[in-house]
């Protein structure tokens, strides 16, 4: 049977094929030992000698070999030479390849990998099919092993009973050794505009162009099963499935990092994690060895800054920033490279929980983001953000106050404004979590033609630890023919072998250069496509030794943490001394308290102040400086680091909002503000005091119990506060719970029927303390019952779903809590 080509594969190497040269026609069977006769048509074996004779003789010595030397040929690497064979057979492991079997169902194809194609390959439907074993032999008895009588011992012979326990056994891999506890999904990356002038880079390429996605959100600290909602930063990692390989974009929430240097990884991941020798506190750094740590690392202040503030307890993955957080460089294809930073921002805009809810969430729904992510994406709600690029030049960079290549540092937005490019949607939850979310290997290595690392010591260790640790924990080095790790690029290169291996390679080369592949695969060159590292100086004579150190713009520890802390709004500020206080409540050791707040001292007088009266100590000393006199911030503040900057677009798409119900309630009413919540795209539901029918009418029901979901799993309220609800409903003290945690944690509240009631019931202020209106609080009451203070305009019910949209009435909160 003839070998079918493959006709991607015949695109995709156009360009080599009409370089290739054309082997010499075979003159004669050569040197060497005969080939001895094969069967069936015709000589196999001599064909091939043949054909292998003629591919060596085309290259009769490596042509590339005089231009690989001098700074030139550096940079403007050559493409090789492929040789196309006159016959196939020359380049086949065996002459029986185009036999085809049941098994294989086609004959291997060249230049065809398999791993690239769509996940549809491996994905399994057991719809209508029996069960089988691991090699497909079908099980007749899946209820009992296999025993010598009815009542006997089981047999060794038991070869389905021990291929199924042997494989349970063996079901765990290691977690991550950090950000273990994660959550993804698919989706796609749509270019704006062209982008060619900044970047060669495949995403970028044409206006409305897809790139398909996957990104996962996790924790770092906890393990995996740990909860969602712990104080820390949560990785926001995304792996674009370009047509010139994988770019893993793998970054965070938060702009900056704790350290400096690589070498301080361990270090700080150590510090954080449960210590070691009663493994406490799980998902938390609020313990003595992470404070102790950091209180003797001035250069972690700024990323404390971020950590204790709300962007660390994020309402929902898909209301968070993300950020690539080094300086990376784009590059062009003449060559030309730009420095650049990316910001994912949220459609949704930035939101977050406050502490007392996340500590509760973590009882009553450990799986808060995971589920609140995959229900919006299930729900046809695509999560979406937009990225920015912030792109300047080494002229610039050299201009500003702090170092570039100094990941605890950001770029303000005020100095380099955002460039949008594009948007990143996700649209598809995978199908199963171990073989993708699981199995899925970030790396900061994985980047493609148009991008570039810069010389940012945190990022250079980086681009080491995530292969040589994913070695472990997936088993091997073919960890990138998982199909989720797979590139849509094609693969060809001489790596071979190893556990697991998937690709079935033709032929007897694995080397280059090689003359009896064809020279295949050859390397691309410049020309060709291939990745060029941008040629970057080496600083200036004097600076260039071999030597371990940091530069002298590294030693400003603090200009930044006062920046972001002067950037906050009053409440933002309030929480985070609060989560100080919290953190540093925990610690046992009074010194290393003290020294944390020794180093607060140097972002901000008040807010050291703030932290050491909840602790009962007076403020200490400032931490000497490394840097005298202290660096200014090129700005006073940077707007743009507050959360209030990015309120969102407006909606209330998948916000929960709970009707708080009990049997005798006005259904009318609730009914309209059901259906009004649902058309504004928010996602209601009746809770009670159990579960089940709600009155006569059959079409409502109470579709959740105080036990289930309690208060700090809703966006906000709607009460059942008529004559008839109210008081049945204030002798739960769950409801009475419910309305307080509403209030406390800044929520829109609706009550439907009057002030009183359960508004009575927990002495709720109507008014805020300086004596103003409670913009959160709505209130519809029948006319004759209007306090004229309240609303009761017809539109209240509109009104809620507005301050539904603006997320928290912040105006309420007092310290301590009124409620
Ligand atoms: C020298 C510093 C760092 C080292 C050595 C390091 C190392 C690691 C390692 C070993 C993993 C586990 C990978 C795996 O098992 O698949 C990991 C995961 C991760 N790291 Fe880092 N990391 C560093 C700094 C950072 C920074 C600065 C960021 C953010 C910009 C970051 C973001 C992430 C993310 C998002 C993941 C999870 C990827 C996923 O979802 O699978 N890391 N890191």
């Amino acid at each position: 049977m003839p070998r079918s080509k493959n006709p991607e594969t015949s695109k995709s190497t156009s360009t080599a094929a009409t370089k290739a040269a054309k082997a010499p026609k075979a003159t004669k069977a050569t040197n060497g030992a005969p080939p001895a006769k094969g069967d069936g048509d015709g000589d196999l074996l001599q064909r091939q000698h043949e054909a292998m004779q003629q591919l060596a003789a085309a290259r009769p010595f490596n042509e590339l070999k005089a231009g690989e030397h001098g700074r030139d040929p550096a940079l403007q690497p050559q493409a090789g030479t492929p040789v196309e064979p006159a016959d196939e057979s020359a380049t086949a492991s065996s002459v029986r390849e185009t036999v085809v079997s049941i098994k294989l169902g086609s004959q291997a194809q060249p230049g065809h990998n398999p791993g690239n194609e769509s996940l549809d390959r491996v994905r399994v439907d057991s719809g209508g099919q029996a069960l089988t074993t691991n090699q497909g032999v079908r099980v007749a008895d899946n209820q009992n092993s296999l025993k010598a009588g009815l009542r006997g011992p089981t047999l060794l012979e038991d070869f389905i009973l021990r291929e199924k326990i042997t494989h349970f056994d063996h079901e765990r891999i290691p977690e991550r050794v950090v950000h273990a506890r994660g959550s993804a999904a698919h989706g796609y990356f749509e270019c704006y505009d062209p982008l060619d002038q900044l970047t060669m880079a495949a995403p970028f390429a044409a206006a409305g162009k897809r790139t398909p996605v996957f990104v996962r959100f996790s924790t770092v600290a906890g393990e995996r099963g740990s909860f969602d909602t712990a104080r820390d930063v949560r990785g926001f990692a995304v792996k674009f499935y370009t047509d010139d390989g994988n770019w893993d974009l793998v970054g965070n929430n938060i702009p900056v990092f704790f350290i400096q240097d690589a070498m301080k990884f361990p270090d700080l991941v150590h510090a954080l994690k449960p210590e070691p020798h009663h493994a406490m506190p799980q998902a938390a750094s609020a313990h003595d060895t992470f404070w102790d740590f950091v209180s003797l690392m001035p250069e972690s202040a700024h990323m404390l800054m971020w950590v204790m503030s709300d962007r660390a307890i994020p309402r929902s993955y898909r209301m968070m920033q993300g950020f690539g957080v080094h300086t990376f460089r784009l590059v062009n294809a003449a060559g030309e490279s730009k420095l650049c930073k990316f910001h994912w921002s949220p459609r949704a805009g930035t939101h977050s929980l406050v502490w007392d809810e996340a500590v509760k969430i973590s009882g009553a729904d450990p799986d808060f983001h995971r589920r609140d992510l995959w229900e919006a994406i299930e729900a046809g709600s695509f999560p979406e953000w937009e990225l920015g690029l912030q792109i300047f030049d080494e002229e610039q960079a050299e201009n500003f106050r702090f170092d570039v290549l100094d990941p605890t540092k950001i770029v303000p937005e005020e100095l380099v404004p955002l460039l949008p490019v594009g948007r990143l949607v996700l649209n598809r939850n995978p199908d199963n979590f171990f073989a993708e979310t699981e199995q899925v290997a970030f790396c900061t290595a994985h980047i493609v033609p148009g991008i570039d690392f810069t010389n940012d010591p945190l990022l250079q260790g980086r681009i080491h630890s995530y292969v040589d640790t994913q070695l472990t924990r997936l088993g091997g080095p073919n960890f990138h023919e998982i199909p989720i790790n797979a590139s849509i690029a094609q693969v060809h290169n001489n790596q071979r072998d190893g556990l697991h291996r998937q690709a079935i390679h033709r032929g007897s080369v694995s080397y280059e250069p090689n003359s009896l592949a064809g020279g295949c695969p050859f390397q691309a060159g410049r020309a060709g496509g291939g990745f060029v590292s941008i040629p970057t100086p080496f600083p200036a004579t004097g600076e260039g030794d071999k030597l371990r150190g940091k530069p002298e713009r590294f030693a400003d520890h603090f200009s930044q943490a006062t920046l972001f802390w002067r950037s906050q709004s009053e409440p933002e500020q309030r929480h985070i001394a609060g989560a100080f206080r919290f953190e540093l409540s925990k610690v046992q050791v009074p010194a290393v308290r003290e020294r944390v707040v020794s180093l607060l001292a140097n972002v901000d007088a008040g807010l050291a102040a703030a932290v050491a009266e909840g602790l009962g100590f007076a403020v200490p000393a400032p931490q000497p400086r490394a840097l005298e006199p202290a660096v200014e911030s090129e700005l006073d503040s940077s707007p743009a680091l507050s959360l209030l900057a990015r309120p969102g677009d407006g909606g209330v798409q998948t916000r929960r909002v709970a009707l708080l119900v009990v049997d005798g309630a006005d259904l009318a009413s609730l009914r309209a503000a059901q259906t009004a919540l649902r058309e504004a795209g928010a996602t209601p539901r009746f809770v009670g005091p159990r579960i089940g029918p709600l009155g006569a009418d059959e079409s409502m029901a109470i579709e959740m119990s105080f036990e289930q979901a309690p208060s700090v799993l809703w966006d906000a309220v709607v009460l059942a506060n008529d004559a008839a609800a109210a008081r049945p409903l204030s002798m739960y003290g769950q409801a009475l719970d419910f309305v307080k945690d509403q209030y406390r944690h800044c929520k829109p509240i609706l009550a439907l029927g009057g002030p009183g009631g359960l508004l009575a019931a927990v002495n709720l202020p109507l008014m805020l303390p300086e004596g103003e209106a409670d913009p959160g609080l709505f209130v519809c009451a029948p006319p004759s019952e209007t306090d004229p203070a309240l609303r009761t305009d017809a539109d209240t019910v509109t009104a809620f779903i507005a301050g539904l949209a603006r997320h928290r009435h912040f105006e309420r909160e007092t310290d301590p809590p009124r409620v």
